[in-house]
């Protein structure tokens, strides 16, 4: 029975009519990345605020390290940070006098302060912005210096709330990468995201929660077993080869061939058995059935499910339901 840095069990917390989170049970082992993925509205933040004391429970228990985050909540204050999904440093300031004002109010003496300051600016790529204004960051910078902010002091967890969303995709790599970093170091993280390849890059566990509540948990693999390995989409130079596409694909993967709503595009649900090698080599291999069939693609691409099909596959309804809900 490894450590667990978080459990909680039957949590709850409504709000008015909305119980935001219902009946939540999470086992979350320390020393590594835990991705809790869910839509908009899934209670995320809700339960991530619960757990970092900042919320009281309406019901259930949560305890973190072993205290709970209640009775307890000191404790838990203490060896907790939180980056919220909307970031709390002072935009007139710059990146570096950000950083030493914090670690001078975590009680760092003022050379310390800025030691530990030039440190993480060096370790997350911010030296050289270090001497401008957080208000001429782009939306990457800014994260990055918002997780910066909360490991001033090295946490024993650390909830980072959706830390990519909206990130391009070069931002959302150095955030990733901090991440890795941030554990290296021993810190046990509890990321929220809403997107399933990035709690697949990152967390060694990821519960999925709709509508409060888990309603699927495990290892990466063990997730797209279950809700198949991704999906295979096709752009063809000539739309009237599309049936004869559609054919091969079916017969090259086994799989469903769905015809997009551009004439020249199809896409393929693939299972590779949960298996990334797996759905590659199925992939390529239905690119090579295609080409000698005599068929010019002139796109092609593997994607993991996004979380609309994950949705889809577990509930039967998908994400985009809940954002209204
Ligand atoms: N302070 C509040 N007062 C009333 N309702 C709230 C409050 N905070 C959250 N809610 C509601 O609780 C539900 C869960 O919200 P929460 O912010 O936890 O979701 P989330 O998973 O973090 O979503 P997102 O991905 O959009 O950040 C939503 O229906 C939301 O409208
Ligand atoms: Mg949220």
């Amino acid at each position: 029975m490894p450590d667990l840095a978080i459990q909680t069990s039957g949590l709850v917390k409504v709000f008015g009519e909305t119980r935001a989170v219902d009946g939540l049970d999470l086992q979350v082992p320390a020393g590594a990345v835990y991705g809790v993925l869910g839509p908009n509205g899934a209670g995320k933040t809700t339960a991530v605020r619960m757990l970092a004391t900042l919320l009281r429970p309406d019901g259930g228990e949560a305890t973190v390290f072993g205290h709970d985050v209640v009775r307890e909540a000191d404790a838990v204050r203490s060896r907790v940070s939180l980056t919220g999904q909307y970031a709390s440093v002072d935009e007139e300031m710059t990146g570096a006098e950000n950083l030493i004002l914090l670690a001078r109010l975590l009680g760092h003496r003022k050379p310390a302060a800025r030691e530990r300051a030039a440190q993480l600016l060096e370790a997350f790529g911010l030296s050289e912005a270090a001497g401008r204004q957080v208000k001429t960051y782009s939306g990457g910078m800014r994260r990055r210096i918002d997780i910066a902010a909360s490991i001033l002091n090295t946490p024993e967890l650390l909830f980072l709330d959706e830390p990519t969303t909206g990130l391009d995709p070069r931002s959302r790599n150095q955030v990733w990468d901090i991440v890795r970093i941030v554990v290296a170091h021993g810190t046990t993280v509890l990321l929220t995201t809403q997107y399933l390849e990035e709690a697949d890059r990152l967390a060694g566990r990821i519960a999925v929660i709709d509508r409060g509540k888990v309603i699927a948990e495990g290892t990466p693999g063990e997730l797209k077993s279950s809700v198949g390995a991704g999906a295979v989409h096709v752009r063809l130079r000539d739309a009237a080869t599309r049936p004869d596409a559609e054919r091969v694909l079916t017969e090259a993967l086994d799989a469903t061939v769905y015809l997009d709503a551009d004439p020249v595009a199809l896409t393929a649900r693939i299972t590779g058995n949960g298996r990334e090698a797996a759905a590659a080599e199925q992939a390529s291999r239905a690119l090579a059935r295609l080409a000698e069939a005599g068929i010019v693609v002139d796109d092609f691409s593997l994607g993991q499910p996004s979380l609309d099909e994950v949705f889809l596959a577990l509930t039967d309804h998908p994400a985009a339901e809940e954002a209204a809900a």
